[in-house]
């Protein structure tokens, strides 16, 4: 019997050891014993991380929708698969119960199979949080078809960027969006993104707002009409082990975006497996996971690892704000939440609210708690500690990536004991490492260093999609024959794990990852702007928020400078998205660089965190003189 449910310390380093020894049988047990295969691998795993290359299951036959809703059918298919929850408090939630998720998917897939998708094309799904975005993910895996979930509050050029790149065939969208007492007009952004993508035949429109919209005629068409005559079986696709199962984009240091491709077989059982252990699920429990499906941790924790365990997963559409900053604690209470799973910024931002609306609620159905994103600071996992899970529930503050699929770094609750903004330690089949600038591997505890892991695990990312060179070059160039993660780490007196931040030009601002040059890039679009440099700085709420630093063309043109704030951020918000938009934008005459042409981002990060002190060597500078006129004028 594999250990596929740990429930103490000890048990945790078994199951740990285990999994370091013989990696490949306490995959291979797990797979075994959990999921439901066409046909059994022919090799556990094979790798190599100088290709790099990396397959698990290899030979394996299987559907993941088969494993995340028909072999719940016998046992539960009255119990609630997804638990939806309206943006308006009003509007009655809805129970699907994994029958009806079955009926809906398959109608869904025959929706999609009647429009011309078949296995391996792109679909990409531009949808608001309604119980149609879990069910479009979940009908393309059933056809095999690989799904590009863009976040709902992506601008039409970041959507049309991601479409193009994966050569998206068909888009899902919806009339519109509820966010709190505002709609979004959802069409209007994926008409606007369209006029660039050439590739893209069909869209399937969902109606959530019944907002007038522009049907394009050949091209557009409602879906509720399809779904409703399309019949509620679809036979699965079989699917191999290393097949592509989505394409999910994060931000990267260059202007285009990386297309993330996870697999099906891996990706299933590391998603699976760290669900049922990180959150400690059991039936009947409710989980709510408060992230958006366009992430990683939507696709991982709300869809796919909770489904695959039978869970009932909590699908919230509206915002913390609304109709007031209680609405979370009305949600748990409401729904009796037991595992509950947000971001730090969230935490921050409702932690200044005060206490009256946590208090009106009761929040005793708590088990565990959850943390992901960034690292949580002090003050939030205290608050978060005290008042949320009365000293009673253990907050797990899970580090990973959208390109590790799963969480790789976390307490186990009720096994790990917490410790406040640690991590902790590597969940089982994850080997870290902290690397020293020079490459060298730190093995001491008491050490902190760059974040890798040394060993392949399941649910990591295969390649970036149409660029393994890029994949090669970010993940495994830096150090040799292991992942960089990206981020800076330390390891404690006990070999707890503290994520420090990124370490190279990717900011995350209210839990979102941002890279700094696709950002740029808008700004310089603006036709007063001759170039600009953006770095983070602390945000009690955001944990970052933006700092612009922006050359003009014309110094001798007194234009206001309010007005072109307003105008930059603008440009951002059409580009990029409104997550991107600066706090603050400073005018300057240059940018520090070096003398092979490079914005020395440290020193502008110094500056704008108020840590001019020590700036650090400055004389490998081209232009050292620009660091004193920067200072002088900061905001
Ligand atoms: C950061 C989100 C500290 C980290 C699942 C990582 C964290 C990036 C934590 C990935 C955490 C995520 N503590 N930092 N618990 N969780 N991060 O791809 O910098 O959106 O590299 O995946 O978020 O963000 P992504």
């Amino acid at each position: 019997m594999s250990n596929y449910h740990i429930k103490h310390l000890e048990e945790y380093y078994q199951v740990y050891r285990k999994s370091v020894n013989a990696p490949e049988q306490f995959w291979e047990e797990i797979a075994e014993e959990h999921f439901l295969w066409y046909k059994k691998w022919d090799k556990v795993l094979d790798w190599d991380f100088t290709t790099p290359e990396v397959r698990w299951f290899e030979g394996a036959k299987l559907n993941i929708t088969v494993n995340c809703i028909d072999r719940h059918l016998t046992t539960n298919a009255s119990k609630t698969a997804i638990l939806f929850e309206p943006n308006a408090p009003d509007e009655a939630a809805q129970h699907i119960t994994y029958q009806q998720l079955h009926d809906r998917v398959c109608q869904f897939a025959n929706v999609l199979k009647a429009k011309g998708i078949t296995k391996g094309d792109r679909v990409c799904i531009y949808l608001p949080m309604i119980p149609e975005l879990a069910i479009a993910t979940l009908a393309c895996a059933r056809i095999g078809a690989i799904h590009s979930v863009v976040f709902a509050g992506f601008s039409a050029t970041a959507l049309a960027t991601r479409i193009n790149d994966s050569d998206c065939k068909m888009v899902i969208t919806s009339d519109g969006s509820y966010r709190g007492a505002k709609t979004i007009d959802l069409k209007g952004i994926v008409d606007d993104a369209l006029e660039e993508c050439p590739c893209v035949s069909t869209v399937l429109v969902a109606q959530r707002i019944h907002s007038n919209v522009d049907m394009k005629s050949g091209r557009d068409e409602w879906l509720q009409p399809l779904l409703d005559a399309a019949a509620t079986v679809c036979v699965p696709e079989v699917m191999d082990a290393e097949d592509p199962l989505f394409i999910l984009y994060t931000s990267g240091s260059t202007g285009m975006p990386k297309g993330m491709v996870h697999t099906t077989a891996g990706y299933m059982v590391y998603a699976a497996y760290t669900f049922k252990n990180v959150f400690q699920y059991k039936q009947n429990d409710v989980y709510w996971c408060t992230a958006d499906i366009g992430w990683i941790t939507g696709h991982s924790y709300i869809v796919y690892g909770p489904l695959a365990n039978g869970a009932t997963t909590l699908m919230f559409e509206g915002v913390p704000s609304y109709p007031d900053f209680g609405r979370f604690w009305s949600i748990v209470e409401k729904h009796k939440v037991n595992q509950f799973y947000t971001a730090p910024t969230a935490i921050r931002a409702l932690a200044k609210e005060g206490l009256e609306l946590v208090e009106k609620y009761d929040l005793s159905s708590l088990k565990v708690l959850g943390s992901v994103g960034e690292p949580i600071n002090e003050e939030a996992w205290h608050w978060y500690n005290d008042n949320i899970g009365k000293k009673q529930s253990p907050i797990v503050d899970t580090w990973w990536q959208t390109e590790t699929g799963g969480i790789m770094i976390t307490p186990i609750p009720f096994a790990t004991p917490t410790k406040p903004t640690y991590a902790t330690l590597p969940f089982p089949g994850v080997q870290p490492a902290l690397m020293d600038e020079a490459g060298k591997e730190l093995k001491d505890n008491q050490v902190s260093g760059r974040l890798c892991i040394k060993f392949p695990w399941p649910s990591m990312a295969r390649t970036i999609w149409g660029n393994h060179q890029r994949y090669k070059e970010t993940y495994f160039s830096a150090f040799e024959n292991t992942y960089f993660t990206g981020d800076g780490a330390l390891r404690d007196e006990v070999g707890y794990y503290r994520i420090t931040g990124r370490v190279d030009d990717v900011i995350i601002v209210s839990g979102h990852n941002l890279g700094t040059a696709p950002i740029e890039d808008a700004i310089n679009e603006h036709p007063a702007v001759a170039e600009s440099a953006i770095v983070g700085f602390p945000h009690d709420i955001k944990g970052n928020a933006l700092y612009g630093y922006v050359i003009l063309k014309d110094v001798g043109e007194s234009r206001n400078h309010d007005n072109l704030r307003k105008e930059i951020n603008q440009i951002i918000t059409e580009h990029v998205g409104p997550i991107a938009k600066l706090d603050k934008i400073q005018f300057t005459n240059g940018l520090p660089k070096t003398r092979s042409g490079k914005i020395m981002r440290r020193i502008l990060r110094k500056i704008a965190c108020n840590e001019t002190r020590n700036l650090g060597d400055t004389s490998t500078l081209l232009n050292p003189e620009v660091v004193q006129s920067i200072m002088d004028n900061v905001l």
